[in-house]
């Protein structure tokens, strides 16, 4: 019996023992799995992080870029300024009269648009056009253009297609496209008794709508040869009777709104604050 017992100890252990190697062996297992997978998981996060920053690298390149064309974009449009600003200061040069008047004038048309709301405001074609409204008056002769007195019909005729000339001067120049439409179309009334087109209501471009109100203003309250300026308040009351005839009765609901001290601001030619 004692004997007996021995051997089923003996066995009892022997089982045990190979139980404990099972478990050893499927612990190793585990263990060699477990190092694998972390393993794994370190090569996979330093791929994550070598394609981030791949992608910071690349979005920086972009960002560069981006500020580089930026840039080279504002220089552009800088230049595109001055040139046309120079254009506009050469055909002014001629006439001591209308000295600053393009620079005012689209100060004017420039605030007439913000306040309209429209996007016009933001078109850089927009305020070129203000600015080189009259530049077909290089082609009129100065015995026209410097006259005291009455123009005959002849040389009236002549005069009028200054909108013509300028508009096909510049008609070659790509920015200048929709500066042309302006430059063609400043003398169109609403009510369709303008030139050089005879274009009225909303045939006219928005843009030139803006332009005759300010143009308006501006020949009202600077002084020329032959009368005194009217008072701000005095133009602004005439351009109101003619909403509808020869204004846009929208752009002078517009023109309504803005704040004289802007307007007298511009008038004196002060810088902007
Ligand atoms: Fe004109």
């Amino acid at each position: 019996m004692a004997v007996g017992g021995g051997t089923e100890l003996l066995a009892e252990i022997e089982r045990q023992r190979r139980q404990i190697a099972r478990l050893a062996g499927e612990l190793e297992r585990s263990r060699q799995e477990a190092a694998r997978l972390q393993a794994q998981l370190l090569a996979r996060e330093r791929e994550a992080a070598e394609t981030a920053l791949q992608l910071e690298r690349y979005a920086a390149d972009l960002r560069e870029t981006f500020k580089q064309e930026r840039a080279r974009a504002a220089e552009l449009r800088q230049s595109y300024v001055a040139t046309v600003r120079s254009l506009a200061g050469a055909v002014e040069a001629r006439d001591a009269y209308t000295a600053r008047h393009a620079e005012r004038v689209a100060e004017y048309a420039m605030e007439i648009a913000r306040a309209l709301g429209t996007d016009i405001a933001e078109a850089p074609g927009t305020e070129f056009g203000f600015l080189l409204h009259d530049i077909g008056k290089v082609a009129i002769p100065d015995a026209i253009l410097h006259k005291a007195g009455r123009l005959s019909d002849e040389e009236r005729a002549l005069m009028k297609r200054h909108p013509v000339i300028g508009a096909e001067i510049i008609a070659g120049i790509d920015f200048l496209g929709e500066a042309a439409k302006v430059v063609r179309s400043h003398h169109e009334r609403w009510d369709g008794s303008g030139y050089p087109d005879g274009l009225s209501g909303s045939r006219i471009p928005l843009a030139a709508r803006v332009f005759a109100v300010a143009d308006v203003l501006d020949a009202l309250t600077t002084e020329r040869p032959y009368r005194r300026p009217s008072q701000l308040s005095q133009a602004r009351e005439m351009i109101l009777a003619a909403a509808g005839t020869h204004f846009d009765p929208e752009v002078v609901e517009a023109f309504a709104t803005l704040d004289e001290q802007v307007l007298e601001r511009i008038r004196r030619g002060a810088p902007s604050p």
